[in-house]
């Protein structure tokens, strides 16, 4: 169990007594890493409100729980700080014990969650049939991050990818393939005419009102089962899918579904028939429409022409759901010009009876370019998701041949360990400078400072991990050897307790990455891991410590810490190198 759950434990029956078991869970959420390490390591800040709710002095009540709290084991003697404030110090016996412990445990003894749940997470989900481009980075990256968290702490995850495979873009290359086919350069490479002539139709159809019509009308004709519509859309799916499913492969990102709106097409009259049936959905200017309260527009669910929408196939999508994973909780990550119809679905889907399962919008920013704006090349496209790859490798390349060239014995990679390093350093760079933000900010791509080898980048966490593994190949010592060898863990420097305290927090950071699916919390920590680890190592030599049971012991937190970046990294869908 994390110290900060354990702590919480040995408060609990305490904190029962004063305020009742409603309260406990808010009460106990005062127990936090402190903010400053003089303090004490953990702080518990919950005697102030409770003095003020009882009527007695907040410091009494402090006392009080002092008194009854029984941490000898762990803490020394709490003190009652300040206003009210009990600052808990641990010892330095417990932490190496726990630090032992994380050394012989696979997953460095991160506890699972107390009660597994089952999550369906809704991410990705591009429109097919246009390129995938920058703003598809963010769903991808967090909700694969958010699946491997999840996964970690012992949670069942049904990943869904609910692909826009069924609106008007295909209205758009259907009418492109009629219209304006290039039937050599389509055997050629299919997916580059559907997405030239998604382009060129889309520009017609901005200028042209006619064309626009004519789009739709292929659209519509495609829902309706017109047999030539249908059969081009069978044609052309596989060439989308083989599309996105590279980009997936190369980012290492993959789906346990990919049910797509087409999936849902034919539970929609159904649906809309029951929603009426029971008094849900009643006719509004000739649409029909679910009514709330505390929203001025209703939920559209069918037109006037008889045409269904995103928000009909994604009630259909929630009740297939709820019948065939039987969710706790489905967490759907989108970008926040979303919201207004997530918080309508939610409302429906309530009314429809799935009132106990946890409906979530994880809903994040934009990503902004140079000038503040929507990120988009010189020439005012939007930024295809493949050339973005390309250039962070590319760019990572240049990065890692500079380092290397810059070793003071000399390069030390061949050409193609450098591609390869490339490849992961780029990939990591791209995914941790999203991740690190808090994701409901919008941020500025940059290059620059993603594959920056200094602050809270992926490429300076990856630069971290290969630097503490080259001590191990400095000095020729087999790090899993060391481990079990009855080397112990010495504490007895500032940095080293510091680092040492900071590697058992893992399991917080993780707590906290579920509490509200910000994947920040993580890339903090790594951070800040990192720099406990820097702080460490300029301090105290490893490989010449000043005695053996020295070497052995910092050896040994070396060794942890590096484990923890790879597993910290790992759950953020990133890889490290052994040598960059
Ligand atoms: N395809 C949609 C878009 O690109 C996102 C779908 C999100 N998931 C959902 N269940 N609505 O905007």
């Amino acid at each position: 169990m994390s110290m900060l759950r354990t702590l919480k434990d040995r408060f609990r029956p305490i904190l029962a007594e004063l305020v009742g078991n409603e309260a406990l869970d808010k009460v106990l959420d005062l127990i936090r890493p402190a903010q400053d390490a003089r303090f004490g390591d953990y702080q518990a800040n919950m005697a102030m409100a409770l003095g003020k709710q009882l009527g007695r002095p907040p410091r009494e009540v402090a006392a009080e729980i002092v008194a009854r709290l029984q941490v000898d084991d762990l803490c020394e003697e709490p003190a009652v700080a300040g206003p009210g404030f009990i600052n808990l110090r641990l010892r330095e016996g417990a932490l190496a014990a726990r630090l032992h412990a994380a050394a012989e445990h696979e997953r460095l003894a991160v506890p699972s969650a107390d009660h597994a749940r089952t999550y369906v997470l809704d991410y990705s989900a591009p429109n097919v049939a246009k390129p995938m481009h920058v703003g598809h980075i963010r769903s991808t990256v967090i909700g694969d991050a958010l699946c491997r968290v999840l996964r970690f702490l012992g949670h069942r995850v049904e990943s869904d990818n609910h692909l826009g495979d069924w609106g008007t873009q295909f209205g758009m290359i259907l009418y492109g393939h009629k219209h304006f086919l290039d039937a050599a350069a389509y055997a050629e490479n299919p997916v580059a005419e559907l997405s030239r002539l998604y382009r060129h139709v889309r520009g017609l159809a901005d200028a042209d009102e006619a064309v626009g019509k004519a789009v739709l009308a292929e659209t519509a004709r495609l829902h309706a089962g017109d047999e030539e519509n249908r059969r081009l859309w069978q044609e052309f799916m596989p060439v989308c899918l083989a599309e996105i499913e590279r980009m997936y492969r190369r980012l290492g990102v993959r789906f346990d579904h990919t049910l797509g709106e087409s999936f849902y097409q034919d539970r929609l009259p159904g649906l809309v028939d029951e929603l009426t049936r029971r008094g849900l959905a009643r006719q509004s200017e000739g649409a029909l429409a679910v009514f709330l309260e505390g929203h001025e527009s209703p939920m559209l669910v069918q037109k006037q022409d008889g045409a269904f929408l995103y928000a009909t196939t994604d009630l259909a999508t929630i009740r297939y759901r709820m019948e065939t994973f039987h969710p706790d909780a489905v967490l759907y990550v989108v970008d926040h010009r979303q919201s207004l119809h997530f918080e309508k679905l939610f409302a429906v889907a309530r009314k429809l009876g799935y009132a106990d399962v946890e409906l979530t919008h994880v809903s994040f920013g934009t990503v902004l370019g140079d000038d503040g704006r929507p990120f988009r090349t010189r020439e005012g496209d939007i930024v295809g998701l493949e050339s973005l790859l390309d250039e962070a490798v590319r760019r990572a390349g240049d990065v890692v041949a500079a380092n290397d060239e810059a070793k003071p014995g000399g390069p030390e990679l061949s050409p193609e360990q450098r591609q390869c390093v490339a490849e992961t350093v780029g990939m990591g760079a791209l995914k941790y400078a999203d991740l690190a933000q808090n994701r409901t900010s919008d941020y500025v791509f940059s290059f620059d400072k993603m594959l920056a080898m200094n602050g809270n980048t992926g490429t300076y966490m990856q630069y971290a991990y290969a630097r503490i593994r080259s001590i191990f190949r400095k000095g020729n010592v087999d790090a899993a050897s060391l481990v079990g060898s009855g080397a112990k863990i010495l504490l007895e420097t500032p940095e080293e307790r510091a680092l040492g305290l900071q590697i058992l927090r893992l399991g917080e950071a993780i707590d906290q990455v579920v509490a509200d699916y910000r994947p920040n919390q993580l890339t903090s920590y790594l951070f800040d891991l990192a720099g406990c680890f820097t702080s460490f190592y300029e301090k105290h030599s490893v490989l010449k410590a000043e005695s053996d049971a020295l070497l052995q012991s910092r050896l040994l937190l070396c060794d942890l810490t590096a484990r923890t970046i790879r597993q910290g990294l790992a759950l953020l869908g990133i890889d490290v190198v052994e040598q960059m």
